[in-house]
């Protein structure tokens, strides 16, 4: 680990040569729309499902509080965007709210302030010369498509990609780069497994698997889709990011529950479109099959892939795309042992036992133990597991739970987790971005607005949501300066 202020002597040099990234290579910032917009119910916006979990069964979130406002995005994105400027970020990240562009969930609607308002954060940052990327989405599904079973129907398969067509045909002129699903393993095993984010329904084992299934068809319609319509005019680039723990065996002796725990983890929402075999990762396909068998059901609670839905879900990428920010240790149940914490990984269901390294420091968030070198050890495996692409990270960051302009440990864990990020470059594996996750504080889902993750603070008590550069902002804006993370001073 090395310290934010910078090497000097001859040291300093050496170490300095080696911590420059690549030319090309860029940085970004990421949001989301329920996370920042408010503006709920504006115009004709229909409620999404965070709407609707928020408003009535606020008792899950930590502070009761909801996205109706958040950071007031709705209406003051050209705050951002200069905020944006400010810190030189070379794209943003932002993604479009379903029911704010199609309020029916359907597309036989379009919303014409959905349409206005995304084209204008779109021009906005065009004009100051920032990419913008864009994802589908991040969580905020039309209430009405979930009274539908949602992501569990396979029907979403088709809603979703009417959905994506409309998106590319309106922005796609503009937008180069998209993001199809925003962590597949938390609309389907946080939603259904844990039964803790929106819509709050507990279906571990079967609802997940469903929605698993489906949420891999849907993200390959959208994107054979853009690929076999839009590519040809727009030449841009399409694929669906997985947030991803890095799991570290407990000991030499557990390497294999590791491995398994990471098919389930990581290889879930991959497996499938990253390798050559396509379906569910075998390992985890097999354990699923005899264990549901044990149990009495007639087929694997794990709906097989036909043939042909192999087909076509294989190859459907353009790059990977990876949120990193924490690991877990894996090793197997003792005998009679619970199965403890994490059942979103597999804890339970494949009869491993997870926990953190009592080195890693915790930040604000429950689940967010902080391992910088797990992110090089990720980027390595997906290369192993998923060859020789380009990889994009596309969330990392820190949470803390006060208001502190002064946040050292944000910028030492940026500073960190980036020098792994160049080690893996050095390991030989193509990443080309990197997105710290967040621009500014925001609507943190189920912890409400008491974990910060922002390198710009906003006043939620300020009815004008005033925005404040950290001095983890200006550590970014010097880093993207001088592309490198020894001529930062931040003196
Ligand atoms: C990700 C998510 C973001 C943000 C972040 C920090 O899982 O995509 O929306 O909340 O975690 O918790």
């Amino acid at each position: 680990m090395m310290n934010y202020m910078g090497y000097i002597g001859v040291l300093g040099v050496l170490v300095q040569a080696e911590r420059r990234f690549p030319d090309g290579f860029k940085f970004g910032a990421a949001t989301a729309a329920y996370q920042v917009e408010g503006a709920w119910n504006s115009s004709d916006k229909a409620p999404s499902i965070w709407d609707t979990f928020t408003h009535h069964q606020s008792e899950n979130i930590a502070d009761g509080s909801s996205g109706d406002v958040a950071c007031d995005s709705y209406n003051k994105w050209r705050e951002d965007i200069e905020l944006a400027s400010e810190l030189g970020l070379h794209f943003y990240r932002f993604s479009i709210s379903w029911p704010r562009l199609l309020p029916n969930g359907f597309s036989n609607v379009i919303s014409e302030d959905g349409v206005r308002y995304y084209n204008d954060l779109i021009d906005g940052l065009l004009e100051k010369g920032i990419e913008p990327v864009a994802t589908l989405y991040h969580w905020d599904l039309p209430q009405n498509l979930q009274d539908l079973g949602g992501w569990t129907n396979p029907l979403i398969v088709d809603w979703f990609k009417d959905y994506a067509r409309i998106v590319y045909t309106l922005f796609g002129d503009r937008v180069k780069t998209w993001i199809t699903i925003n962590e597949a393993i938390v609309v389907c095993e946080v939603v259904y497994t844990m039964g803790s984010f929106a819509p709050g329904i507990s279906s571990p084992g079967l609802g997940s698997y469903l929605c698993g299934k489906n949420i891999l068809l849907a993200h390959a319609a959208a994107w054979r889709l853009y690929d076999e319509e839009f590519r040809p005019m727009y030449h841009g680039k399409v694929s669906l990011t997985n947030q991803i723990f890095w799991i570290e065996p407990y000991s030499e002796e557990f390497i294999e529950e590791a491995e398994l725990t990471m098919q389930y983890a990581a290889g879930f929402y991959s497996h499938a479109i990253y390798t050559k075999e396509g379906g569910w990762p075998p390992t985890f396909e097999k354990y699923i099959a005899e264990k549901s068998k044990r149990e009495g059901y007639p087929r694997s609670r794990l709906p097989a892939f036909t043939e042909e839905e192999k087909e076509f879900v294989k190859g459907t990428y353009d790059f990977y795309a990876v949120n990193y920010y924490t690991s877990r240790r894996a090793r197997a149940l003792k005998p009679g042992e619970a199965a403890g914490e994490w059942p979103m990984f597999g804890a339970g269901e494949i009869g491993v036992f997870l926990d953190v390294h009592p080195d890693w420091p915790q930040a604000a968030s429950h689940w967010f133990y902080v391992n910088p070198p797990g992110l090089r050890k990720l980027l390595v495996w997906l290369k192993k597991n998923y060859g020789d692409i380009e990889y994009m990270i596309i969330e990392n960051g820190y949470s803390t739970s006060e208001r502190d302009l002064n946040d050292i440990k944000r910028i030492q864990y940026y500073e960190d987790h980036l020098e792994q990020v160049l080690l893996a470059i050095k390991d030989g594996v193509n990443v080309t971005r990197y997105t710290a996750w967040t621009l500014l504080d925001n609507y943190e889902w189920t912890d409400g607005y008491t974990s910060k993750f922002g390198l710009i603070d906003v006043d939620f008590n300020d009815p004008a949501r005033k925005r404040t550069l950290r001095d983890s902002a200006r550590f970014y804006a010097k880093l993207i300066e001088t592309h490198s993370l020894d001529d930062i001073n931040m003196v």
